[in-house]
């Protein structure tokens, strides 16, 4: 399976992921540079479909369906681990309620696109309310091998490190993670996600330090996840 990404509006990211002929449509807000890419790699768009409804992740999805007659995916009905077969390959849902409650993220053999869910460098907003399926969400990502690159919805890499370096000023790894950063194409590993984000660093005895300083709850994984996300 292949990805390519595109970038619309301010800092938005949408993805075209595909096998030899057919795709599927992530957040189609790049309508025209989508359809021209499609066009150009004679792949046809089968699907199209959202990481959740958030207005700036669908406001593509009218004017892709009409141009191309695919078929539309609401991400409020996929099922946790349903797979979208596109040429024999397959694409697998996951669904990860955090970010908003009809959140999904999408796992092929070496990438995942993540949405609002996981960015490079940060998490989104937990809009739900409930931190404790954001957990269970992001412990789905992260059980993924460290290779797997992360293809996120928007592209909040600089704001992301500075607050991680804010965070932890201590961690040299934040230097490494910024040189390879590339507005053409962003995007980074579960393995440096691991290493810099600091929501998914709840394990890491900086990150337990700092909230054990603050009093913040530390006992379990899943509490110090809501710690750092109540901290920061
Ligand atoms: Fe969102």
């Amino acid at each position: 399976m292949q990805i390519q990404q595109f970038r619309y509006s301010a800092d938005n990211l949408g993805y075209l992921v595909f096998s030899e002929k057919t795709g599927v449509a992530i957040d189609a807000g790049a309508v025209a540079d989508m359809t021209d890419f499609a066009q150009k790699n004679h792949i046809t768009i089968k699907y199209v479909t959202n990481t959740h409804l958030h207005h700036d992740h669908i406001s593509g999805n009218d004017q892709l369906l009409e141009k191309t007659g695919a078929v539309f995916l609401d991400c409020r009905d996929f099922a946790d681990n349903q797979k979208i077969q596109l040429d024999g390959e397959t694409l697998t849902v996951l669904t990860t309620p955090g970010h908003t409650h009809d959140s999904v993220c999408f796992a092929a053999d070496d990438f995942l696109v993540t949405g609002d869910t996981l960015f490079n460098g940060t998490v989104g907003n937990c809009f739900s309310g409930d931190l404790e399926a954001f957990y269970h969400s992001l412990k789905k990502l992260t059980a993924f091998a460290g290779h797997t690159k992360i293809f996120a919805g928007h592209d909040y890499v600089a704001e992301s490190l500075e607050t991680a370096e804010a965070i932890d000023p201590d961690n040299l790894d934040i230097l490494q993670y910024r040189k390879k950063y590339d507005p053409a194409l962003v995007l980074s590993t579960l393995e440096d996600e691991l290493l810099v984000n600091p929501f998914l660093r709840f394990n890491a005895q900086a990150m337990i330090k700092k909230l054990q300083q603050r009093n913040f709850s530390c006992h379990t994984e899943k509490q110090r996840f809501i710690s750092l996300m109540e901290a920061f």
